[in-house]
């Protein structure tokens, strides 16, 4: 295990994946629960100088005037998804943390995540001012816990496509933007990434916002000796999708049609319920098939708002697919979840693998984190199995060649 101190700051804080991190990590150091879910916590990662859960410490900032502890009764309350008696034994802790959110910014986020935070949120500062806030808050969390290092993780609402222009494209613009205070051309997520960036803090963006990783702020992460990864988590059906659709390439059998049908009922589903902001999560979704087939079937992923489900996340997917003498057969599956549950194990084993790419001197995009995302910057390879390859070679690597900070193990 490393020594650093390391503080995982979340934005988003009280949302339903965030929530669950903070309880999960809280239940493990108290030895309610073990870390079923997590990669890093399997037999390959066993000897790498990762940090213990135990020893994470968590802040952040949320746009909602509530509490954690609220946020993690109504979970349970609605979805049962914490065993007997976590959220009661892990109440001092929640407050501890509630103490170390601060109120983000919605600047150009849309009117469904605005009204989210229902008037609590200033947006008349500049987008200096504001980047300068957030740099403040991240730093005294870091002064606050006496921190080495600070991870910032993207677990926000889905805001709605930026549309991408060439001052998103060359840092030298996108700082013009900044000193101009454009601020049509940037979302919140943009502003969090930048300050995280700017703070030397490794940067994952677990949401498919894709004004967070713009091509110029990638390039000052590889400037400034910061890793990032994202878009958008990988958790249930397109973690099955990309599982499966190789297995038909592997044995010729042509995809005809794949629809896929997904039924939610938590402030996600409802968030995604807004066209504008469903539109992010559908663009990171439909491209998946195609670039591991190589051609494109015909295809649809829709996304319904069901409230009585809360967190439990429904998806029917229905592949019709061509073989032998042209026969046209079927294979659907449905996949059953907890949103929040599959998602915050992987929010855990990213932060940890940042913190160990940042003490190894990396920066920029972490390829060898694609399996863990729906839409991998700048990487090709969309298998699962072959991205979670590219993930056990790196690994390997870390073993052969340690380098200073693999070698303080503590
Ligand atoms: N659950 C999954 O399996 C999964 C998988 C991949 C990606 N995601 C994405 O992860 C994100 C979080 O999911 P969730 O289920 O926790 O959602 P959630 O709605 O429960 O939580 C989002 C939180 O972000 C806060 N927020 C919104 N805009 C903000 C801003 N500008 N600044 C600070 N806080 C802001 C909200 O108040 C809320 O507390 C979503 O974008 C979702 O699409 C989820």
């Amino acid at each position: 295990m490393s020594n650093s101190k390391v503080g995982i700051w979340l934005i988003g804080a009280r949302g339903s994946i965030a929530t669950t991190v903070m309880v999960g990590a809280t239940a493990i150091r108290q030895g309610l629960m073990e870390a079923g879910g997590m990669v890093t916590a399997t037999e390959a990662f066993v000897d790498l100088p990762l940090t213990a859960i135990a020893d994470l410490e968590f802040g952040g900032c949320d746009i909602r005037p509530r509490t954690l502890l609220e946020s993690a009764r109504q979970l349970q309350e609605e979805s049962g998804c914490f065993g007997q008696g976590i959220i009661d034994r892990t109440v001092d802790a929640l407050c501890e943390i509630d103490g170390r959110i601060s109120m983000g910014t919605t600047i150009n986020c849309g009117a469904t995540i605005e009204d989210l935070a229902s008037g609590s949120c200033r947006n008349d500062r500049t987008l200096l001012e504001d980047i300068e806030k957030i740099r403040q808050h991240i730093q005294q969390f870091k002064v606050d816990r006496g921190l080495d290092m600070v991870v910032v993780v993207n677990l926000a609402s889905t805001e709605p496509l930026l549309e991408l222009a060439e001052c998103h494209q060359r840092l030298a613009l996108f700082l013009n933007v900044i000193d101009r205070n454009e601020k049509a051309l940037v979302r919140a997520s943009t502003l969090y990434a930048y300050a995280a960036i700017r703070e030397g803090c490794p940067y994952i963006n677990f949401t498919p916002s894709n004004a967070a990783l713009i091509p110029a702020l990638v390039t000052l992460a590889q400037d400034s000796g910061v890793p990032v990864m994202g878009n958008d988590g990988k958790t249930g059906e397109t973690l099955v999708k990309s599982a499966l659709a190789p297995m038909f390439a592997s044995r010729n059998l042509e995809i005809l049609s794949w629809e896929g049908f997904n039924i939610l009922g938590n402030l996600d589903g409802k968030v995604l319920n807004d066209p504008d902001n469903c539109a992010s999560k559908l663009k990171v979704k439909d491209q998946v098939l195609e670039k591991i087939l190589g051609y494109a079937p015909h295809s649809k992923v829709h996304i319904n708002y069901v409230p009585s489900l809360a967190d439990q996340k429904t998806a029917w997917d229905f592949i019709h697919f061509k073989g032998f003498c042209g026969a046209k057969m079927t294979l659907q599956f449905t996949w059953q979840g907890y949103d929040s549950l599959l998602a915050a194990p992987l929010v855990l084993d990213l932060a940890r693998l940042a913190v160990l790419a940042k003490g190894r001197g990396e920066s920029g995009l972490m390829p060898q984190l694609a399996s863990f995302f729906k839409a991998p910057l700048g990487v090709a390879e969309y298998r699962h199995a072959a991205q979670f390859e590219m993930l056990g070679k790196y690994v390997d690597k870390i073993r052969s060649s340690p380098n200073e900070s693999d070698r303080a193990v503590g």
